[in-house]
């Protein structure tokens, strides 16, 4: 295999998209069914597991043991209220580990198992890297997708799932800046040292984003974005699944959505409907048996649709009309992407608020993915680029809290009138990232930071998100301060880059204590960009020679809701186990086939080419024996192991040897 190409992952809520950045263009990586989108379905069998395009083929036979959706349910905890909202639309019970995780319950090789969100997701990108592979590409590394709104706890967990299924992430690319970046990078030479301002709307099956791009010859960045976590076509299809149970229970007197394989039947004919209804005035929907010897069939104008889901539409509209009206410099265009932006009414509520047309420049249904690897690309060193920058935006607000310890752990009073200072917000919404700060602390004692998120975010999970002790150093100079400096990585994610104690001094002595304690440490830390520094405070430096002598302090970092390296590597090995398992049964079942081809192949060749160089008795009885081996294939031997199949195979392939080398 040849590592040619730099991947990138759309990793979306109902479907999976793979790009490959080679050297001048990026294409798309189809699946086994040549499809250039993937459905993210997990099927558990009695043999094996169903993936992607097998899983959606048997998700209607084997809803109970299908996980679907799998990336919605990332990084929540099972006591999250948006839960009841997601259980809408899986068939899968769900189950409440002892450390408040969701896991979903599946009958999988005829055992009861219980499967986390982060190993549905692993089994999602074996998938994924299978279908990389089979195009001769053997790259493990990828940039994936992820919606901006994702939390610590969801980042981290698309983190542990990609560790499971040993896929190296290179970086998680919110998915408003791959909209962006493939945008930008595209058009480079239509840019000036002007930014052009463009609004990227992306009504998915899921989820809705509005964000807004800003673009010079060398440069993406995302300026401002909103979200709305639970606004998508399936909530279209959801009114309408209310609509026509309403008609069934009327009709027929039943409750349709309460059957699971109807109410599957129905979201597949319901979608049908809607997208005809994209480029038709009507559309009829029927389903067959949606009661007993009950079929259903109904005709839908464009207008009915429009009414039935007006109170969706409306939410739409009050988020672009909140997003404009904080939009401070002049659009350039309004690009639309996300399946959800056919639909007729969904554009033209768009250009009713900006009074702007949309424009569709962008393949709405594989630009993140071809964002991502063009990402990708940019940071493989093999790719040569002129330089580009692509900036993110942080979603929520962190605030870090500290409190100061004394060497037996008690914490050291607040002097009046300070206790209010002890709490700031770190990396404020819509800072770059990434970004890292430095706090400065006049203080040598054991300091204790915590983080967490200043904002209720769309998960509604808890804001806690990281504690770091740092342990204080007496100093023996008098000019000393403890510095700490936290990162918001490329990822997205919180990093304790260092912790030092910083001790300054003149060498020549003279000048000591005039900057030291003068400074009136005080119980609150100071921040500064850790990329700044005035050009007067390095003048400064430089006419004092003051010195600078800096001690790594000890550590203990936690982070809530991460999995720990030995879960990882135990969920490492199941999945393992369970790819092995799966590729046992298809080699078998090829195996089955290569015998079953090749009994057909001797008997056609018994029968035609050496009939007449063959005696009667030898003929009849390798007939025979043809004949007894297909009907064992049929009967006993259709679940034998792969090596009775190779074993009966060398034996047929012996035996055609001898009358052909005779
Ligand atoms: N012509 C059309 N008319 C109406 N709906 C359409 C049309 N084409 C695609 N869709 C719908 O778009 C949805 C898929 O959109 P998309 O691929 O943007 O979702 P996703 O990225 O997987 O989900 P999300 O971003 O919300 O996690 C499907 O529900 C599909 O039926
Ligand atoms: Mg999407």
């Amino acid at each position: 295999m040849q590592n040619i190409g730099a991947i990138g992952l759309d990793l979306g809520g109902n479907n999976a998209v793979i790009a490959v950045a080679k050297r001048i263009n990026v294409e798309i990586i189809t699946n086994e069914a040549s499809h250039r989108a993937t459905p993210i379905v997990i099927g558990f069998g009695p043999n094996e597991r169903f993936i992607g395009e097998q899983g959606y083929a048997q998700l209607k036979s084997n809803f109970k043991n299908t996980i679907v959706y799998p990336t919605r349910f990332l990084g929540l905890a099972a006591d999250a209220p948006i839960l009841e909202e997601e259980k809408k639309y899986i068939f899968t019970p769900i189950t409440r580990t002892d450390d408040n995780k969701i896991a979903f319950e599946v009958l999988s090789r005829g055992e009861k198992q219980r499967f986390l969100p982060e190993q549905a997701v692993a089994m999602m990108l074996s998938k994924v890297k299978e279908n990389i592979h089979r195009e001769g590409i053997s790259a493990n590394d990828m940039v994936i997708s992820v919606p901006s709104y994702y939390t610590e706890q969801e980042r981290k967990a698309l983190i542990d799932a990609a560790k499971i299924a040993k896929i190296n992430v290179v970086k998680l690319m919110n998915e408003s800046t791959a909209i962006a970046a493939g945008y930008g990078i595209f058009r480079k030479a239509e840019m000036s040292a002007n930014p052009r301002n463009v609004v990227f709307i992306d009504f998915g099956h899921c989820s809705t984003s509005i964000s807004l791009g800003s673009f010079t010859k060398d440069h993406t960045a995302i300026v401002s974005e909103i979200h709305e976590r639970n606004l998508g076509t399936r909530d279209l299809d959801w009114r309408l699944l209310e609509f026509y149970a309403d008609i069934c229970k009327k009709k027929f007197g039943v409750d349709i959505t309460a059957n699971p394989k109807t109410k599957l039947r129905m979201f597949d004919a319901i979608e049908k409907q809607r997208k005809i209804l994209s480029a038709n005035s009507e559309a009829v929907i029927s389903v067959d048996n949606v009661a007993e010897d009950e079929d259903m069939s109904y005709t839908l104008t464009r207008e009915n649709f429009e009414d039935i889901i007006t109170s969706i539409v409306a939410r739409f509209g009050q988020m672009l009309s909140q997003f404009k009206s904080a939009i401070k410099v002049p659009i350039h265009s309004i690009e639309i992407v996300g399946g959800g932006t056919r639909i007729p009414i969904i554009q033209k509520i768009i250009q009713e608020v900006f009074n702007m047309e949309c424009s569709r420049t962008l393949n709405g249904s594989e630009c993140i993915a071809r964002g991502c690897a063009m990402q990708a690309a940019l940071l493989t060193p093999a790719f040569k680029f002129a330089p580009y920058t692509i900036q993110e935006a942080n979603f929520y607000p962190i605030r870090c809290s500290w409190t100061f310890r004394e060497e037996n752990g008690m914490e050291i009073e607040a002097e009046p009138g300070m206790e209010n200072k002890r709490t700031a917000i770190l990396f404020p919404e819509g800072c770059s990232v990434p970004t890292a700060k430095v706090m400065t602390f006049h203080q040598d004692k054991n300091i204790e930071i915590s983080l967490s998120y200043d904002t209720q975010t769309l998960t509604g999970g808890s804001p806690l998100l990281a504690r770091f002790i740092i342990q204080g150093k007496k100093s023996q100079r008098p000019d000393f301060s403890t510095k700490v400096r936290i990162a918001l990585n490329h990822n997205g994610l919180l990093e304790l880059d260092s912790a030092q104690l910083v001790e300054e001094f003149f060498e020549d002595n003279l000048a000591a204590g005039g900057n030291g304690a003068s400074q009136n440490p005080g119980f609150f830390g100071q921040f500064t960009n850790a990329f700044q520094k005035t050009f007067k405070q390095q003048e400064d430096e430089v006419k004092r020679k003051k010195t600078a002598q800096n001690t790594d302090l000890k550590t203990q970092v936690s982070f809530y809701n991460s999995m720990n390296e030995k879960q990882i590597q135990y969920f490492t090995d199941l999945e393992a186990q369970l790819l092995n398992q799966d590729r046992l049964v298809h080699e078998t079942y090829e195996k089955r086939n290569e015998l079953e081809a090749c009994v057909y192949d001797i008997r056609a060749k018994i029968n035609e080419k050496y009939a007449n160089s063959l005696r009667p008795e030898t003929k009849a009885s390798m007939l025979a024996e043809l004949d007894q081996l297909e009907n064992w294939l049929y009967d006993e031997g259709a679940k034998a192991s792969i090596q009775v199949y190779q074993q009966k195979l060398d034996k047929l392939k012996r035996d055609i040897q001898s009358i052909e080398t005779r």
